[in-house]
Formats: C-alpha cells, sequence, structure tokens
C-alpha cells in the first residue's frame, strides 16, 4: 500500500464509505462495483508424469498476483523434481490424484478469499492426510513487529481453525489499479493506495525449495 502503517480497520472504514456511497446511489455502483478487467490466471503444470510425487499448488486470487507467485513456487518444486499442477481453486474438482498440497490466498479485508477457506474445508479430510503447506499473499503487516505478526495470525486463524499446515509462509504481494474492480479500485483510491509490486521473487523460491522434503 502507499501507506504501509494503514490497518485493516481503516480498509473496512473505507470499503464501508465506499458500500454508502453504493447505497446512495440506488444499487448502480454495486453492478459496476461486480465487474472486474479481464484477468489472466495463471493454468500451468511442469515435471514429468512418471515415477513422482504430484503437488498440487492452489491458489485464490482477484487480480492475479497470487497466481504468479503460485507459478514461481510451482517452478522451484519442479526444478527439484516434482509434478506439480498450478490451478485456481475455482478450477480444482477432484484431488485424489495428489500426494502433497500448496494452498494460498490474497487478502482481502483481512481475510483470506473465501473460496480458500472454503476449498481447506471441503478437502480437509485428504489434506490433513497429506504434507500441506500454506502461503498467504498480501500488502499490509509486512514488518517482524509484534502487532505485525498478530494482524498476520489473525488473517489465517479461520483457515488455521480447519487445519494447521505443515508450513506456512507470508509474501508482500502486489497493487494493480488497472486489474480491480470500480469497488475495490474506489476502495483503493480512498485508502490512497497506488500501483505496487512488492514480491520478493527471491524469498518465494527460497520458501519453495524448502517445502520439497515434505511437500513432494
Ligand atoms: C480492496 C482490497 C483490500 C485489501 N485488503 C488487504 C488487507 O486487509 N490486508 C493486506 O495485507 N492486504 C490487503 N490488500 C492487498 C492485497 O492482498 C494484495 O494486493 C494482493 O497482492 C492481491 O492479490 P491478487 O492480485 O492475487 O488479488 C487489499 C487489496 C485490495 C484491492
Amino acid at each position: 500500500m502507499g501507506n504501509p502503517s494503514v490497518s485493516r480497520r481503516r480498509f473496512l472504514v473505507a470499503s464501508g464509505g465506499v458500500l454508502a456511497a453504493s447505497t446512495l446511489m440506488c444499487g448502480g455502483v454495486t453492478v459496476l462495483g461486480s465487474q472486474m478487467p479481464t484477468i489472466e490466471y495463471v493454468h500451468a503444470s511442469c515435471g514429468k508424469e512418471q515415477n513422482m510425487n504430484k503437488v498440487l499448488v492452489a491458489y485464490a486470487s482477484k487480480c492475479g498476483s497470487t497466481g504468479e507467485v503460485a507459478q514461481a513456487i510451482g517452478q522451484e518444486l519442479c526444478a527439484r523434481g516434482a509434478s506439480v499442477d498450478v490451478r485456481r481453486i475455482e478450477e480444482v474438482g477432484d484431488v485424489t490424484g495428489y500426494d502433497a498440497f500448496v494452498v494460498g490466498s490474497a487478502i482481502r479485508m483481512g481475510s483470506w478469499l473465501p473460496q480458500a477457506k472454503n476449498f481447506v474445508e471441503i478437502h480437509a479430510a485428504r489434506l490433513r492426510t497429506a504434507p500441506t503447506a500454506f502461503f498467504t499473499v498480501h500488502m499490509l503487516n509486512l514488518d517482524d513487529s509484534e502487532a505485525s505478526k498478530a494482524a498476520r495470525a489473525a488473517y489465517v486463524a479461520p483457515v488455521h481453525a480447519i487445519l494447521e499446515p505443515q508450513s506456512e509462509a507470508f509474501f508482500a504481494g502486489k497493487l494493480d489499479l488497472s486489474k480491480m474492480s470500480f469497488l475495490d479500485r474506489m476502495i483503493s483510491r480512498m485508502m490512497k493506495a497506488r500501483d505496487e509490486d512488492k514480491r520478493d521473487w527471491n524469498a518465494i523460491t527460497a520458501w519453495a525449495g524448502q517445502l520439497l522434503p515434505e511437500a513432494a
């Protein structure tokens, strides 16, 4: 975000203002708010099929940046010998063909996207019996202060209540106002947010690299 000290509370206040505005405009903004620009979500596979453990990297994203993080994780796992599918959570049906799972989500308004939490809930029985890692992509509360650590823990508390992952990481994400819905762009502008890409590809790759003994 433009101002990293901006809290989740300010996000909620900003979104409350936008929602109030949309009500005043008799729902017109609601229609605009649901319109998303076209986004190319990552859908990728790598690694040889034979004699390999198969890893699913499943991600939830609104504007696409979490998919690119998922892709980098998948590429590193493949470079280390795994066979990997990187998929949007919405695309994943059956998970029985996979031996290990990496599940990630962008943060919106202090939470994982609902489809990511639903995925963990629906497939909890399988995920509990296989190596499973979580990653979270976000823009606030990135430092090592106690307040930021507590905020990050709060982001994932609902999903941890379902399942404790064997490994977990939080990564700085990306804001691209041109890829947001009208409503999200309004919220971001009220927050004085600007386009910014804070993704640290070395940190993402390093985390993925140490997953392999557990993940594949
Ligand atoms: C409307 C909106 C709300 C957001 N809320 C939060 C938040 O509560 N905490 C946070 O750390 N980041 C927040 N972010 C930042 C996103 O998590 C970050 O930009 C992420 O990279 C977006 O991932 P995506 O491109 O896959 O959708 C928010 C972004 C938007 C546009």
